[in-house]
């Protein structure tokens, strides 16, 4: 059997109605806009209603993105969901979209939880699965409620994050050298305390005492992460340019995760590749987590930033600490 590129057919995406600024968070904490612009390049962020729930926004980007592609929920037979914010600790939020999208009881439906790295995560293993013969069609959707683990208390952390999702259909071309060319995973796992969640899990469940301290909400070492995120996300563009023979001025676009600008404009210098080449979407939307690289594709391809031919990168980092690239033809 000659082998088969995998390619993203559509793209699709979801930010909620709600507009959270900087000035309203003033109000809310002892912070300014000037203070987290000037620290993060963020002006505003969307936050879900109540009730709306990640599933509700991972449908409406996987919707928009089989319609972008052509695609029917029929012919999906494996969906992918990259979240830390699933709808409940169990099942999977997949599964939670599997029936309200109406696909085939026969699709395999799983969450990959990877942090803000989980979108590359779950785009590597669903393209795998696919250029394995085994499943023909994937939907991969990123999605957060990060407004439900976030510390509305907490300064340091509060200002940075916003709800949002975004989707990918992976299909199959015999043409060769298309689609996805390539990754690099990693991961720095003694660095779990520089991002996490501490109680609530399996090690330390939650107690009322827990709750009232606040343990349940995230906590960051944003310093730490912040050096350790320029390290990880240049040497995951390196790594795979290396691999691929190819020199950063060849890449046309590069997507990366959208957690502070700063740290994208630190890459484009160690890339010596201008911020231009870059797509920034971070001060609308701040950090949506798993959902930041699926909801920056999107509105880049609807922005006619991505040609046919063109090379785009993606490179990410999250919690875990978790990191890793992409390199696409389109
Ligand atoms: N408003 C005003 N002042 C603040 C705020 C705020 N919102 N937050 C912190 N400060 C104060 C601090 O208390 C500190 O005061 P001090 O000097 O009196 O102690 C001062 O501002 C400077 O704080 P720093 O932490 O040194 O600020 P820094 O320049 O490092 O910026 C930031 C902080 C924006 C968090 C930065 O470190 C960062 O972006 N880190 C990376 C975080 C990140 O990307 N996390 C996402 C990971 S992805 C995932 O998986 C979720």
């Amino acid at each position: 059997m000659p082998s088969l590129s995998t390619i993203i057919l559509g793209t699709g995406s979801y930010a909620p109605e709600r507009v959270l600024t900087n000035a309203e968070l003033s109000k809310m904490v002892d912070t300014s806009d000037e203070w987290i612009r000037t620290r993060s390049g963020i002006r505003e962020r969307r936050i879900a209603a109540p009730g709306e729930a990640t599933s509700d926004m991972g449908v409406q980007a996987a919707r928009r993105a089989l319609d972008d592609a052509g695609v029917t929920p029929a012919e999906i037979d494996l969906l992918i969901v990259a979240t830390m914010t699933p709808d409940l600790p169990m099942p999977a939020a997949a599964c939670i979209m599997q029936h309200k999208l109406g696909l085939p009881t026969s699709a395999a439906c799983f969450d990959v939880n990877a942090a803000c790295t989980g979108f590359v995560y779950a785009l590597d293993t669903a393209c795998a699965m696919v250029a394995s013969g085994r499943y023909r069609k994937a939907l991969v959707v990123g999605a957060e409620k990060l407004s439900t683990i976030v510390d509305w208390k907490d300064r340091t952390t509060c200002v940075l994050f916003g709800d949002g999702a975004g989707a990918v259909v992976i299909g199959t071309t015999p043409q060769p050298d298309v689609g996805l060319i390539g990754t690099r995973l990693g991961t720095l796992g003694e660095s779990v305390d520089l991002l996490c969640i501490p109680n609530g899990g399996s090690s330390v469940p939650a107690t009322p005492e827990s709750i009232a301290a606040g343990s349940h909400f995230m906590k960051m070492k944003g310093k730490e992460v912040f050096k350790l995120a320029v390290r990880v996300m240049d040497e995951a563009a390196r790594d795979i340019l290396e691999q691929h023979h190819l020199r950063a001025d060849q890449i046309s676009l590069v997507i990366p995760h959208q957690a502070n600008l700063r740290i994208i404009e630190a890459i484009s210098q160690y890339l010596e590749l201008p911020l231009e080449r870059f797509f920034v979407n971070v001060d609308r939307y701040g950090n949506t987590s798993a959902a930041s690289i699926p909801l920056a594709l999107d509105e880049a391809r609807r922005a006619g930033r991505i040609q046919p031919g063109d090379l785009t990168l993606l490179v990410a980092f999250g919690a875990g600490l978790t990191y890793g690239s992409a390199l696409l033809r389109w």
